[in-house]
């Protein structure tokens, strides 16, 4: 169970309605998991008012659920992605606290959670994933203690001190903690977690392992935790499972001729510069597009880069149009390529090659293959699957990946040149010694990468959550007291 439905609705060129599969993140990593499992894929189609009927989808059981004008305003663009998303960044941008937007946010959670009440068979494994639907956890195990229940967090979790400002903390760390296993992207991640439930619940923790009461009432008690005073608890883990992609089809694909005829193409199109710099992000607040900017525009500025040698790309997909802080982020970044352009551009060359589109897979893999310098400069980030993807596409163990010390890819990707985006100067020297790297350390590094991010695809991450979650199942266990 996700927000998102793992397909798009599209209208023929007869005016008919299709479903296709939707390219992005957490869709690429749950894909070829579903398929050939006896499951249903709960989530919403991504447009309001839609009321779909259950169907199939390429072998997957879509079960689509409905969300209203007001639950799009209040529940995913409000309390989400204005609330839950900047609080969980580091509050980069500020957060928004509405209580109307919470009251949508928890009415919107109990629908996904009695859909999957109704159509999960008895003693059913439920997956819940991510910030959206963290109260659903709490709900499932409530009225199906049946169920084993997994939630899986992509995004960060913030440090207590942030995470406090939350009206309303305590409701969403019970939550989660419905869940048997709640997964995050790094240790430091699922670490806050714990912080977070012993500051406001003072329950017992060790480790990876928490002992939270089956009686919620308990939960306000003072004085020792429930565990110590012999109050019946579950065991709950909480742990980072780093999650990958799916590594050998991105591989495949790099070796398919017409994606690298097409990245041939686009080196030519673009006047075959020496180097050419890639930036692929939805347009997200998070992922540090301005400051890649601005440390390009320095460069340029400097004389140490030049147009004729040199060219940005940047793909910047549209992404959450209608909150605000999205909005602005848009004009800055457009206002900032403009002036770039202007300043440094000729007939000829560009500076900054700038689309604001998605693409589909093979596009991006020629633009991964015809790029030189991959730069991920997110000033906080789960994980951040581009860079990976980056990384899978060479096989001819060329390329450079520039990653932010800020994202969960980083834990993972130490071979690659980590950055601080911040120290605008130090990405500037980062982006020099990138493209005066020699082929020999180009290719040592690279391979030491890709060694990583094919033996880690998504199909070891699933494994290796839904085989914690098989172990940590109160519902298969009776109480697991200890
Ligand atoms: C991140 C989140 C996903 C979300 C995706 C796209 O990767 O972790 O849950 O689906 O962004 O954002 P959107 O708001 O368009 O679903």
């Amino acid at each position: 169970m996700a927000n998102r439905l793992p397909v798009d609705s599209v209208t023929g060129p007869d005016g008919s309605q299709m479903w296709r599969l939707s390219p992005g993140g957490l869709v690429t990593a749950l894909e070829p998991v579903m398929r050939g499992v006896d499951g249903a894929w709960i989530g919403w189609p991504g447009a309001a008012n839609s009321d779909v009927e259950p169907f199939e989808y390429d072998g997957i059981k879509m079960e689509p659920v409905a969300l209203s004008d007001l639950d799009v305003e209040y529940y995913y663009e409000g309390f989400s992605n204005d609330t839950l998303w900047p609080l969980y960044h580091d509050v980069i941008s500020q957060p928004t606290y509405h209580r109307e937007w919470w009251d949508a946010y928890r009415e919107v959670n109990q629908r996904f959670a009695d859909r999957a009440i109704a159509v999960a068979a008895p003693g059913a494994t439920v997956w819940v994933h991510d910030y959206q639907l963290q109260l659903v956890p709490g709900m499932l195990r409530e009225a199906r203690p049946d169920l084993t229940i997994g939630f899986f967090n992509h995004i960060p979790f913030p440090a207590y001190g942030l995470f406090a400002q939350l009206p309303w903390r305590k409701q969403i760390v019970r939550g989660l903690l419905g869940a048997d296993v709640i997964g995050f992207q790094r240790s430091a991640d699922a670490g806050n977690f714990s912080r977070a439930v012993r500051r406001i619940f003072g329950f017992e923790t060790k480790g990876t392992r928490i002992w939270v009461p089956e009686d919620t009432s308990q939960d306000e008690v003072a004085g020792s935790p429930p565990s110590r005073r012999g109050l019946p608890v579950r065991r709950v883990v909480a742990r980072h499972f780093p999650i990958s992609i799916d590594s050998a089809s991105y591989a495949r694909l790099a070796e398919d001729p017409a994606v690298i005829a097409r990245s041939q193409q686009i080196r030519k199109d673009l006047g075959n510069p020496k180097t050419i710099m890639l930036g692929v992000d939805r347009l997200d607040y998070t992922k540090g597009i301005r400051h890649r900017l601005k440390a390009y525009g320095e460069l340029l500025r400097e004389g140490r880069i030049d147009v004729e040698s040199t060219t940005l790309i940047q793909v910047a997909s549209p992404s959450r149009e209608r909150v605000d802080a999205y909005i602005a982020l848009r004009d800055q970044i457009e206002g900032t390529v403009g002036r770039i352009n202007g300043d440094y551009g000729t007939i000829g060359h560009s500076a900054v090659v700038y689309m604001h589109h998605g693409y589909p897979r093979e596009e991006m893999v020629a633009l991964y293959l015809a790029s030189d310098v991959m730069l991920v400069t997110s000033l906080r980030d789960g994980m951040n699957l581009v860079a990976k993807e980056y990384v899978a596409v060479r096989a001819d163990n060329d390329g450079i990946l520039i990653l932010s010390e800020f994202t969960g890819a980083a834990d993972d990707l130490k071979q690659a040149l980590l950055i601080n985006p911040h120290d605008i100067d130090g990405v500037k020297d980062t982006m020099i010694s990138a493209i005066e790297m020699s082929t020999a350390e180009r290719r040592r590094r690279m391979r030491a990468l890709r060694r990583r991010v094919l033996e880690n695809d998504v199909a070891k991450w699933s494994a290796a959550f839904l085989d914690e979650l098989q172990h940590n199942s109160t519902a298969r266990s009776g109480v697991a007291n200890g």
